[in-house]
């Protein structure tokens, strides 16, 4: 069984769909291992309560970030992942790691990529009054929030939202599309070749996978 390693920070709701598409075999593959680089992030809870091992690694106890993840590698490679998860893990990835892992680590980002990348994306929406927002599920490349691009989802901005209701919205639709493509991956349909995205050996386009 092909196994995954996620990376939080926070929060975890991504996390918690995707043990569930495990659970319920949705996603045909297991959780090995949940890190995060904070020790309070509710997402270990929530992989200590489906029985999944977890590590925590504080950037301050490191001299440097090339440091932090050598050792973050070090303690990955300990369960050989066949994909490597991230789930709102909120430190940009050192060279090293992008590279140790390539073509085989995925993000999700919430924005239709490539607007928005970086943080607060919902409030930028809101400023720059969308009204269309979403989601976007992307290998990760040294680039920031670059990488090419697997699936995306959409929500409507109303005119009575803020920025919560935005996030939910968005939230709602991650918790579908992303074990929806880690499926993908564990299957084998998706891979990363050449820099780019391919589903059943077929290129997809620049905006991800969409239904014909
Ligand atoms: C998600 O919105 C994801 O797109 C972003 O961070 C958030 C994580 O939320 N990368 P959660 O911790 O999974 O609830």
């Amino acid at each position: 069984m092909k196994k995954m390693v996620i990376l939080i920070s926070g929060n975890g709701s991504n996390l918690q769909s995707i043990l569930e598409a495990c659970e319920s075999r949705r996603i045909k593959g297991s959780v090995s291992a949940v890190f995060s680089n904070k020790a309070n992030a509710y997402g270990l809870s929530r992989a200590r309560a489906a029985g999944v091992p977890t590590h925590v690694l504080s950037v301050s106890d490191f001299s440097d970030r090339e440091s932090f993840d050598l050792q973050l590698i070090k303690m990955i490679e300990a369960y050989t992942p066949d994909l490597v998860v991230l789930a709102g893990y909120m430190l940009i990835l050192s060279s090293a790691f992008v590279s140790h892992y390539q073509d085989r680590l995925l993000n999700i980002h919430p924005s239709l990529l490539p607007k928005y990348p970086g943080l607060h994306t919902h409030r930028q929406a809101l400023k720059n009054g969308d009204t269309e927002h979403g989601t976007s599920v992307h290998f990760v490349t040294n680039k920031l929030d670059e990488g090419p691009i697997v699936f995306q989802a959409k929500v409507p901005i109303f005119p009575s939202d803020d920025e919560k209701a935005i996030a939910v919205r968005v939230k709602h639709q991650e918790h579908a599309i992303y074990p929806l493509v880690l499926s993908w991956f564990i299957e084998g349909r998706l891979t990363m070749r050449e820099g780019k995205a391919w589903l059943d050996n077929k290129l997809l386009p620049p905006q991800g996978y969409a239904r014909k």
